[in-house]
């Protein structure tokens, strides 16, 4: 398809922006161009989000436009792929018949062949335009782990430095797919199918590629990445080599490894990536389920000074009652103790998470339970959630969403103020101190960086930064958001992807204001 022009546009979390790169790569290999706006392309594509209606709305709102587009004789290829492909199924094409082609998360490796189906002929057949893993997910889970044809996709991803879409210095690397928690409000585990860890060697191999391909921060990502654990030695193997294998029940959390079983834990995969792969300056890792969080994975964590002290654990809710309806497994108290231990190894950890308000049957009472963990543990960050009922889940059925919508949007902005005087409390106890920053942006006060933090947008308040001067932003090891003046004499763009000394001057809610350090841009950078 030498040239044909694409739009590709993601929709939801970090997995989908992965999943977006991997297809990017792919469709670039086999010829095809990619264009910033739709109106530019023959084939559009949205890689789509199920987890809250708001997300699902606004691709069908872009789905709507595509279907304007072919209803007046435009010839555009469209392709919905993700979790709303997933979740919808067939009932989205006959609902929208300008969808030509549908693929869902479990499928990306069929996308081509489905867009040349689609392209060569207007009268492909369904089967031959549609790829979607339906109940075939979970009911042969441990066959679909070994036959696992999107580990392909990981494996053959480009490790191109100058990739457009990708900040060539930090990359993403997936260690498990799917989820087995079944949170009751979740859709994940119904749309991205069962836990299915990749094998050690396979993730160690991507790191090391990326790193020769000029990346310096790795994100591992995982639904519940902590539950990461590889079993050697299994039977089942693909050409010798070991496969994907389907996630253990949570007991294989709560005992010791038996005797005999060479077992790759999450602890133990950071290590090796840490050890084997020193060219990576910062290793993190998201999201945490705070429940079955070893302390292993604390001492990892404390011992390996380039894995980033920044954990991204969602408490969703801080009333035991909905706790325990959401099915989340831990109870407040679990929770603290948890942030507690953290605290305890890693005293300059950073600690952000998830919240949902307005959860089924969720009082007062149990909304002043939440205000009360987010006032008093060190969140740097929330992002905070109106519940938002999903078809298919347990909760839609079970329980009646009752919590009005006028109350849960006073509930999330009561939150939002309550997380902003947290996290303006975190971010004041860094001023004076020095930290690593990597350089992510660099712009001028008359263009300032907007950075959705939280569901906010930052405005850089640089007071030096007089009209058309150059300021930089970027992360700490902790994720925290640093807003500096470029220092004088300095080419600010070639310090993008750089890591630099900062000394932090002064603090915001959600943003550090520093100076870069003189003579201080950090080793590897
Ligand atoms: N409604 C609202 N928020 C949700 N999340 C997941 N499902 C729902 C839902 N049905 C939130 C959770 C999760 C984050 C990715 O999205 O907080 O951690
Ligand atoms: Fe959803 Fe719960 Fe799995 Fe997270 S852990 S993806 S919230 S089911």
């Amino acid at each position: 398809m030498p040239g044909v022009p694409i739009y590709l546009e993601t929709f939801g979390c970090q997995m989908n922006e992965l999943d977006s790169e991997l297809v990017r790569g792919q469709l670039l290999r086999l010829g095809y161009s990619f264009v910033d706006a739709p109106e530019q392309a023959e084939v559009v594509l949205f890689n789509t989000c199920s987890v809250r209606e708001h997300a699902e709305s606004k691709a069908y709102s872009r789905i709507g436009l595509v279907g304007k587009r072919k209803a007046q004789g435009e010839r555009v290829l469209l392709g919905v792929l993700g979790c709303m492909a997933e979740r919808d199924g067939l009932d989205m094409l006959r609902r929208y018949p300008q969808v030509d082609v549908m693929c869902g998360p479990g499928e990306l490796d069929r996308l081509p062949a489905l867009l040349d189906a689609a392209r060569r002929s207007e009268a492909a057949s369904q089967a031959e335009r549609v790829a979607l893993a339906g109940n075939r997910t979970r009911r042969s889970a441990v066959l679909s782990a070994v036959q696992d044809d999107l580990e392909t996709l990981d494996l053959s991803r480009a490790f191109d430095p100058d990739a457009e879409g990708r900040r060539a210095h930090s990359a993403q690397v997936r260690i498990t797919r799917g989820c087995n928690k079944f949170c009751t409000y979740c859709v994940v585990p119904y749309t991205r199918g069962a836990e299915v860890h990749r094998p050690p060697d396979h993730v160690i191999d991507e790191c090391k590629r990326l790193a020769d391909a000029g990346a310096i921060e790795i994100t591992l990502l995982g639904q519940t990445v902590n539950h990461y654990r590889y079993e050697h030695g299994l039977a089942v193997t693909v050409g010798g080599r070991e496969a994907p294998q389907i996630g253990p029940g949570l007991q294989a959390f709560r005992s010791p490894i038996p005797e005999g079983k060479r077992v790759t834990t999450f602890a133990r995969l950071l290590q090796r990536i840490h050890d084997e792969v020193p060219a990576i300056q910062r290793l993190r890792f998201v999201t945490s389920y705070p429940r079955d969080f070893g302390r292993d994975i604390l001492q990892v964590m404390r011992d390996c000074p380039r894995i980033c002290r920044y954990l991204h654990a969602p408490a969703q809710s801080g009333s035991d009652r909905i706790l325990g309806l959401m099915n989340r497994g831990y109870t407040r108290a679990q929770y603290e103790d948890f942030v507690h231990e953290v605290f305890e190894i890693l005293p300059d950890a950073t600690l952000a998470g998830d919240i949902i308000v307005g959860f089924p049957g969720e009082t007062d009472e149990d909304f002043q339970a939440t205000c009360d963990l987010v006032r008093t543990l060190p969140f740097k960050n929330n992002f905070i959630f109106k519940y938002s009922p999903r078809p298919g889940t347990i909760a839609i059925d079970r329980f009646p969403d009752d919590v009005p919508d006028e109350v849960k949007r006073l509930r999330n902005n009561q939150l939002l103020a309550l997380q902003s005087e947290t996290s303006a409390r975190v971010h004041a106890n860094w001023v004076g101190r020095e930290v690593d920053v990597l350089i992510e942006e660099c712009f001028t006060d008359a263009a300032p960086a907007r950075v959705p933090a939280g569901g906010v947008e930052l405005r850089w308040e640089g007071q030096r930064a007089a009209a058309g001067k150059r300021a930089l932003r970027g992360r700490t090891a902790g994720d925290l958001i640093v807003a500096m003046d470029a220092p004088s004499g300095a080419e600010p763009e070639s310090m993008v992807g750089q890591i630099v000394q900062a000394r932090v001057d002064r603090s915001a809610a959600l943003l550090l204001h520093g100076s870069v350090l003189p003579n201080t841009v950090a080793a590897g950078a």
